[in-house]
């Protein structure tokens, strides 16, 4: 078996021609095309023999393009065992191969809206000016196949193999259940039928596999095409059945009926109503996935929509594929030798890619956590080019025993912030750097504390100058306060010359000094002034998110605001009562309950609030506390603040009354009660007790 003699020199060199090759310098002598062919061989043999890729499947596609592009332009240099001469790809032993009925062939690939177009144009000359009805669908990732029926029994059940002729695994196929083993295709008219199709295993099956096989101290695979192609091709029908593979079809290559006619050929018959058709008989099809557009600009518009939720969908795609409906019309289009021309491929932007690791940024955050930033050799992911990736805090990078000088596989799916899959350990030089986190905040020196039980490392200094900084712009953010136009840079700068030093000073601007600033004019002045004003009536949500406080997002935020009809109450709240509010976990609570009980930042509050900024809530949410629907009043002198203790008693729910009356249920007494606890007596029906039993009422509840 072919195993590779150095994998470090291959990665470097792999590294080196996928740079090359973003320039689109191919290969320009037989020895250079010798080198890319020993790459390619490489990762062939770490996909489909190890399972473990090294490289972004894009990337791989990339060099063999290069390959297959420069064969084209010097067939001379091609050799027999060129990569793009294989001819019986993964063909084993075990199964015997068989021809298809018509030649599986591969897709060409369109990459954007303009690729789509120049196709269009071609498809409308070729079937002359037609009106055309295109369909759009997912392009699965997972094992191709072919199937044949023959007097409506399933008879043969194949891979796709090299395109001519795959294995026959017939067995195999019968243990997946979504492929019928017979279907009603005479009543249609049909006596023999080829249709293609695709083996794929659902994204959340895949993983409880591999979850099962981690268990039973098996290797998990690398992913579930690979998965998909090994389980068709093995030799036991029950480790098939074990994988839970599933199979989509999407095209029918055959039909015909008992005499021989190509049906086919009909007028009206079309992809779509084959599509129709198979999943009237029991097949799974992409049905429920196919647009059916009238023009180019809808398919670039169902193509790019498809592509932003390409996450969301349960099987892995790589991408759609677009069709000319009306069979007639795909025969007027034809073939090349290579590929149909009434179809393309609209590839997705590549998710994963691999780079180096060139630097580490350890950034301190609002709140002091101390994140490591990798800085990365630009790669484009998902059409953005990607230079800076989290590693969120030390257990990451160091459970993933990732090094600086690494070569990494990186991610980007969706809306989700890029993250390192894995360091390529096989490209090590022996070069590569441990990491290693600071002692020392790198923004004030001060020493760095790890909480226990916590992955984060922070920096506890309130007054460190980068969380200050963060904490404003946080603060006056979009989703906080909203004060637009007020940018970091300038935040940055009115923090150096003393302007603003914590979040009330953005209040308490000095306008006639900004306007001395370089690049500040009147009307940016007066712009700044208006948003930093209207702020101040901004709903109490946005005022909680934007205090910054650890673990509490927009949503928490709001829900809290809700509760509360002036923030000054969360002060008395308690950590159970703050574990009531929907989404707050313990630890939310905790930090919640600890902010507002730091003094300063309830001085800080009132400062706010006597800067004119809004801290309260018209209508909030009726709670059920502990004191819900019972009424109080305080009397006499008491040890807490009286302005306190009525908080506490509608921070519970509770309601305070004016006046002694038949509706009160609890009298407060303190010290030197007078004429209400006379009163309170008299009527009989009001329980009088003292601070310690309403204390402990709260307490117990
Ligand atoms: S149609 C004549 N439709 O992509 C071509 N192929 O790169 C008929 N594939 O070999 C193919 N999803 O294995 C078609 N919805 C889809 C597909 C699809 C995945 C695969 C198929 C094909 C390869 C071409």
């Amino acid at each position: 078996m072919y195993q590779p003699d150095d994998e470090k020199k291959f990665i470097t060199e792999t590294r080196a021609w996928l740079k090359r090759l973003g320039g689109n310098a191919l290969p320009i002598d037989q020895s250079e095309v010798d080198s890319l062919r020993t790459i390619i061989r490489y990762h062939e043999y770490r996909y489909y023999i190890n399972s473990a890729p090294v490289i972004a499947d894009a990337e791989y596609d990339a060099l063999f393009a290069a390959l297959k592009q420069t064969e084209t332009l010097h067939p001379d240099w091609i050799t027999e065992d060129s990569p793009t001469q294989r001819i019986s790809e993964g063909l084993t032993k075990a199964f015997p191969s068989v021809y298809h009925l018509v030649p599986m062939l591969s897709l060409e690939n369109s990459y954007n809206a303009e690729d789509l177009k120049d196709w269009d144009e071609r498809v409308l000359g070729l079937v002359r000016g037609q009106d055309v009805q295109y369909t759009v669908e997912p392009k699965y990732d997972g094992a191709g196949i072919s199937l044949v029926y023959e007097n409506d029994k399933l008879t043969r059940g194949a891979t796709r193999g090299d395109g001519s002729k795959g294995e026959e695994i017939t067995v195999n196929i019968k243990q997946l259940r979504s492929i019928p083993l017979s279907a009603a295709f005479s009543k249609h008219g049909i006596h023999r039928i080829e249709i293609r199709g695709e083996v794929l295993i659902n994204k959340n099956t895949f993983k409880q596999v591999n979850e099962l096989r981690v268990q039973q101290g098996l290797a998990p695979f690398a992913n579930p095409r690979n998965s998909a192609s090994g389980g068709l091709r093995t030799l036991d029908p029950k480790e098939v059945a074990a994988r839970r593979m599933e199979a989509f079809v999407y095209h029918v290559s055959v039909a015909e009926d008992k005499a021989g006619n190509n049906l086919l050929l009909n007028d009206d018959a079309s992809h779509y109503g084959f599509i129709q058709l198979l999943h009237q008989l029991g097949f799974v099809t992409p049905i429920k996935d196919v647009s059916l557009c009238n023009n180019i600009d809808d398919v670039i518009k169902a193509c790019e929509a498809f592509e932003k939720k390409r996450n969301d969908y349960p099987f892995e795609m790589d991408g759609l594929v677009v069709k000319v409906s009306s069979l007639r019309q795909q025969q007027l289009c034809g073939y090349t030798s290579h590929h149909p021309r009434w179809a393309m491929a609209y590839k997705f932007k590549a998710q994963q890619g691999t780079s180096k690791l060139v630097n580490i940024e350890f950034q301190v955050g609002r709140t002091g956590n101390i994140t490591p930033v990798a800085k990365i050799d630009p790669v484009q992911l998902a059409g953005v080019t990607v230079t800076s990736v989290s590693m969120f805090n030390e257990d990451f990078i160091r459970d993933k025993d990732i090094r600086l000088g690494d070569t990494v596989l990186v991610e980007r799916a969706g809306d989700v912030i890029p993250y390192i899959v894995m360091p390529i350990v096989e490209g090590r030089s022996g070069d590569e750097k441990q990491i290693h986190f600071p002692k020392n905040c790198p923004s004030c020196g001060d020493a760095l504390v790890k909480i226990e039980d916590e992955a984060a490392t922070r920096c506890v200094n309130i007054n460190c100058p980068a969380q200050v900084l963060e904490r404003l712009v946080h603060f006056v953010s979009k989703d906080a306060m909203n004060v637009k136009g007020f940018s970091i840079a300038s935040i940055r700068e009115f923090l150096e010359i003393g302007l603003v030093k914590d979040i009330p000073s953005i209040y308490k601007l000095d306008y006639d000094k900004i306007l001395q600033l370089e690049g500040w004019k009147e009307k940016s002045v007066n712009n700044l002034k208006q948003t930093i004003e209207s702020s101040k009536s901004q709903p109490l949500n946005r005022l909680i998110f934007g205090l910054g406080i650890r673990m509490v997002g927009e949503t928490t935020a709001k829900k809290i605001a809700e509760r509360v009809g002036d923030i000054f109450e969360l002060q008395n709240w308690s950590v159970e009562q703050l574990r009531e509010v929907e989404d707050v976990g313990p630890k939310v609570a905790q930090s919640i309950s600890d902010f507002f009980h730091n003094r300063d930042n309830v001085a800080m509050l009132e400062n706010l609030k006597r800067l004119g900024v809004n801290t309260v809530n018209d209508k909030p949410v009726k709670t059920e506390g502990k004191l819900s629907g019972k009424t109080f009043l305080f009397t006499g002198t008491l040890t807490m603040k009286r302005s306190d203790a009525e908080q506490l008693v509608e921070s519970q729910g509770g309601k305070i009354l004016g006046g002694v009356s038949a509706k009160l249920n609890y009298l407060v007494a303190g010290e030197d009660a007078g004429s209400k606890l006379d009163k309170a007596k008299k009527l009989g029906t009001v329980n009088v007790i003292d601070e310690q039993t309403f204390l402990k009422l709260i307490e117990e509840g």
